[in-house]
């Protein structure tokens, strides 16, 4: 049975760049897109390492039951004891922001103030709740879905019964309190491995759905949106990797938001990063081919069956 780096997702377009860096690095790797297919339970997996990169907004691509496939595979393979990066757990969390906000807040990581609801008049009885602006939000969600601002009941009340109302694809919505931004950024900080890749700061003036791939690029925008932070250093670390290695999450870009008031406020972690090409040439530091090499070492690290001799991923 081959040895290779098995990628499991659903969109070939994000996951392209990764497959670059394996053939940069010589590396063996299986493109295993979910968006249909089958297992036996009775099979033996493959060998090797595998990575997942499933993404909560697999519906938006037509892809609506990719993520409860790949809950399936990740049973498989964890079953059989294989070395997965990112594994069932981590996708549990990528689908709901809640078990997200549930995990950091146990390791001391402050969420803002969220209230779930299902079914439109426990949302609007939620929202009662808050004082000041708010935003309503999707459960499993990703590039923004469903994150809206208002600033009462009344906004609320218009937006659920109008035509514009997106039904969270889980039926959760959240309640959160709206983190004003002295300036409109927010800090997105990624890890490979379980370690600090780099932080990037992320403008936010042109709304709330942010997409570091380059398909997303604003045209004729001055200012990059996206600029890798030099020298990144920060309290949360050290915390955000605790909860990180808690959850079976190796690789992951966690973002944060901080107040007039200097408080910071974690609300997304995402376990299907993308890394936006502009910031990276600019500061020339390379996500994917950090993670090709991290996965290459993984699968040195693998006793298989055939296990054909790995050109040493330096
Ligand atoms: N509580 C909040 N206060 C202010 N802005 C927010 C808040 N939550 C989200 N946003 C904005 O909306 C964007 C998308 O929200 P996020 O929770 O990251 O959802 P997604 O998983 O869809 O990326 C954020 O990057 C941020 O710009
Ligand atoms: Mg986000």
């Amino acid at each position: 049975m081959p040895c290779e780096i098995h990628v499991l997702h659903e969109n070939a377009e994000w996951s392209a760049p990764l497959f670059e860096a394996f053939e940069r690095r010589g590396l063996p790797y299986r493109d295993w897109s979910l968006v249909e297919g089958s297992i036996d339970l009775s099979e033996v997996p493959p060998d090797g390492v595998f990575y997942s990169r499933m993404s909560a907004s697999a519906h938006s691509r037509g892809h609506r039951y990719s993520p409860e496939y790949a809950g399936c595979v990740l049973a498989w393979l964890e079953a059989h004891g294989r070395r997965v990066v990112n594994t069932s757990r981590a996708l549990t969390l990528e689908v709901s922001k809640v078990a997200q906000y549930a995990a950091l807040g146990r390791h001391g990581v402050a969420v803002p103030r969220t209230a779930s609801a299902v079914g439109v008049e426990a949302v609007i009885a939620a929202a009662a709740g808050f004082t000041g602006p708010f935003i309503t939000k999707h459960n499993r969600a990703g590039k923004g879905l469903g994150v809206r601002l208002f600033d009462g009941l009344a906004a609320l009340r218009a937006y659920v019964d109008g035509p514009d109302f997106e039904a969270p694809v889980d039926g959760i919505t959240l309640i959160q309190d709206y983190i004003q931004a002295p300036e409109p950024f927010i800090t997105r900080v990624e890890f490979v491995g379980g370690e600090l890749l780099y932080a990037v700061r992320v403008d936010t003036s042109d709304g709330f759905e942010l997409c570091p791939a380059e398909a997303c690029a604003a045209p004729g925008a001055t200012r990059p949106k996206f600029e890798v932070i030099e020298g990144f250093d920060h309290p949360l670390v050290p915390r955000y990797q605790a909860f990180l290695a808690a959850n079976g999450i190796e690789v992951a870009g966690i973002e944060f938001i901080v107040d007039a008031a200097g408080r910071v406020y974690t609300y997304d972690v995402n376990t299907n990063t993308n890394y936006n090409p502009e910031a990276e040439a600019v500061a020339g530091r390379f996500g994917m081919d950090r993670l090709a090499a991290f996965l290459g070492q993984e699968l040195a690290r693998q006793a298989c069956a055939d296990a054909a001799p790995l050109a040493a991923a330096g």
